[in-house]
């Protein structure tokens, strides 16, 4: 079964005024598209894959075949960043998280308002093209950290749990060079229920 690029769960104009609908249009239909045709392209060669879900081609890409290891790399990377990306955001998003995921946000950063700078600082901060992360590690600790390219923290057998893509491809059509003023803007678009229930998922 081929990989399928996921309907976006809400409208191309939804995330308005923060993200604009054409950002949303290339981005979803052409950027994410792009990611799993070409992650398809590259597995076509490898039937013994065809059932493997992206998170195992990523948590175990050391048993990818070396000639398709960095596409699936790259494009896998593309592919599951960005499932994640659309599935943390929502028209009604922003605010602040509660329960569980507030408690261990608070433990891990001190406060929501410092875990808030350091993602923002980890996103702004990453040269080039990349992404800001919450993960979860092995040991079930919070920690935020940024990845160049496509990689995702599944490479190093961390779990995501909300992401930012800080490609200009994300952002550049509304806030040109201005990579923070859209970080803080992408803050009012977080679906903390959505980013919880990933939370609950990974701890187990
Ligand atoms: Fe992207």
């Amino acid at each position: 079964m081929p990989h399928e690029l996921p309907p976006l769960p809400y409208d191309h104009k939804a995330l308005e005024p923060h993200i604009d609908e054409q950002t949303m249009r290339i981005h979803h239909g052409k950027h994410h598209a792009g990611y799993v045709s070409k992650l398809n392209a590259a597995l076509e060669k490898h039937a013994k894959l065809a059932d493997w879900s992206v998170e195992r081609l990523l948590g175990e890409l050391n048993k990818v075949p070396e000639d398709i290891r960095t596409a699936v790399r790259n494009n896998g990377g593309g592919h599951a960043n960005h499932t994640l990306f659309w599935s943390i955001m929502s028209p009604k998003g922003g605010g602040e998280p509660s329960g569980d995921l507030a408690e261990a946000i608070k433990s891990a950063f001190g406060s929501f308002a410092k875990y808030k700078e350091e993602l923002s600082n980890a996103a702004a901060g990453r040269f080039g093209s990349g992404w800001g992360w919450l993960s979860l590690d092995k040991r079930g600790k919070l920690l935020v950290e940024s990845t160049p390219n496509q990689d995702s923290p599944l490479l190093e057998g961390r779990t995501p749990i909300l992401g930012i893509d800080v490609w200009e491809h994300a952002y550049y059509l509304k806030y040109q060079n201005r990579r923070p003023d859209y970080i803080q803007a992408w803050w009012n678009t977080i679906n903390w229920g959505a980013v919880a229930e990933r939370f609950a998922a990974a701890r187990g």
